[in-house]
């Protein structure tokens, strides 16, 4: 082990780290989760709230983990291990590694959702008069299409992997984000130059407090988490491909703009259309999948916008969906002593098959519902990662570094670098009392609220 630092592989640039961090930042979270969330409270009010929870929680999160990373040189087991010697704290790490394994199996069914939208659109939009309900309920209801563009999805993901850090997720972020950013871009301006575009527009910018309740903070809070990556290891992996003086305060405050900022943009891309054509912003999961085809059927040169809005998504699903694999790649390269290839391959392919009841919820296994824990396997998959995972894996690695490690350690991890944001006691603060009290509140509200429906 003692030639581990010289051995492993680090990001060639700070642009490289700050575009792949962002890359697993924007995801599916931003584009198909962000706009119906915002939808489904109230618009610009939940907006202000998340971006609370953004700069409050999130922020001091990711600094967090990307110190005990860079600190460690090693996967989030071994990060653990390494910095609290002989005791249990690297199950947090584990509890880590797992979570990636959950969240990469359904993740990859709704990416393969995605990648076959770019050519149902296509289809929707040219056929008049389609139900587009239909033609979503008739994609997620078959037996084999699910599953199909969910190995097509992983087979891209264990690629880009398995070629490695620097050629492969480096390489494939700094391709595929910068086209992902034009793309937004040109569908705001084509969604905001309809006529009638400035009420949707309206309500995205206007907030209305009177639809919010204590639920609303918790989304807020939980969709934060998702969108950032927190709390199951991405960033104490790609912090330990961080050398001994890059800066990260700074890069951490990058990486949180990017993301808030795609996802701001999605819904500016997103509200001023679904307005214009007519529809309603509340349309739950289905807002990506059903309700945009119909806006794209009426708009001219839907086809184009249409499938370009698809390429968009499958894009940032597969950046998000490669930092997933990273943190259970990484762990069986460190921990195990396997090979790159042999690690991504296997757990591509294992994971894989744990998604395949996820992908057959809607029909094979359609009405296995879990009380209180969702309303489909895949939902269910969801709410044991989201409302009970990533908080206590972020709760715990707070803890770690608030009680075990030390604030002043991290401090000095944090401000080796000579650039950028320098992070002091305000963060020592939040770290040690604000965020596991906010984060408990989360848990136990998330626990409550879900059996009480
Ligand atoms: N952040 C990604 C998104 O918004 C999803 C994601 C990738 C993720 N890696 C993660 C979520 C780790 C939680 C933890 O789609």
């Amino acid at each position: 082990m003692s030639d581990f630092k010289g051995n492993r592989e680090h990001w060639a640039s700070r642009v490289g780290f700050i575009l792949a961090a962002a890359g697993s930042a924007v995801g599916l979270g931003n584009i198909w989760r962000f706009p119906y969330m915002t939808g489904e409270h109230g618009g610009a009010a939940f907006i202000v709230i998340y971006l609370l929870a953004v700069f409050l929680l999130g922020y001091p999160l990711m600094v967090n983990e990307t110190l005990i990373g860079r600190a460690s040189q090693r996967d989030p087991v071994g990060a653990f291990k390494f910095l609290s010697p002989g005791r249990s704290w690297w199950l947090v790490g584990a509890l880590g590694v797992f979570t990636g394994f959950v969240i990469l199996s359904y993740y990859v069914v709704v990416a393969g959702w995605s990648i076959a939208y770019i050519y149902k659109v296509f289809i929707a939009v040219s056929t008049p008069g389609i139900n587009h309900e239909a033609v979503f309920k008739s994609l997620i209801t078959s037996v084999w299409e699910p599953i199909i563009w969910a190995a097509v999805f992983m087979i891209l993901t264990i690629s880009i992997i398995s070629a490695g850090v620097v050629k492969g997720i480096q390489r494939w972020s700094l391709i595929l984000m910068p086209i992902l950013f034009i793309i937004i871009l040109i569908l705001i301006i084509r969604s905001n130059t309809l006529p009638g575009a400035s009420d949707g527009l309206f309500y995205y910018i206007k907030p209305d407090f009177s639809h919010v309740s204590g639920r609303t903070f918790l989304a807020a809070l939980s969709q934060a988490f998702f969108s950032l990556s927190l709390g199951m290891g991405v960033f104490i992996t790609y912090g330990s491909y961080l050398k001994d003086h890059d800066e990260i305060p700074g890069s951490n405050g990058w990486i949180i703009t990017l993301d808030t900022l795609v996802a701001l943009m999605a819904g500016f891309a997103i509200f001023p259309a679904v307005f214009a054509l007519g529809f309603k912003p509340a349309a739950g999961p289905g807002l990506v999948f059903i309700t945009l085809p119909a806006v794209f059927a009426q708009m001219p040169l839907g086809i184009f916008f249409g499938v370009l809005f698809f390429i968009l998504l499958a894009i940032a699903a597969l950046t998000s969906a490669i930092s997933l694999l990273e943190v259970v790649t990484a762990w069986l390269m460190d921990e195990k002593g396997w090979s790159r290839k042999k690690a991504s391959i296997l757990m591509g392919i294992i994971i894989f098959i744990a998604g395949i009841p996820a992908a057959l919820g809607y029909s094979i296994f359609n009405g296995f519902s879990f009380p209180g824990l969702g309303t489909d396997i895949l939902d269910t998959y969801d709410w044991f990662a989201n409302c009970l995972f990533l908080p206590v894996g972020g709760l715990l690695a707070a803890i770690f570094t608030g009680y075990v490690w030390g604030t002043k350690q991290a401090i000095d991890e944090a401000n080796k670098g000579k650039t950028g944001l320098a992070i002091g006691k305000f963060w020592s603060f939040l770290i040690r009392y604000i965020i596991p009290l906010l984060i408990f509140g989360i848990i136990i509200m998330g626990i409550y609220d879900s059996f009480k429906r």
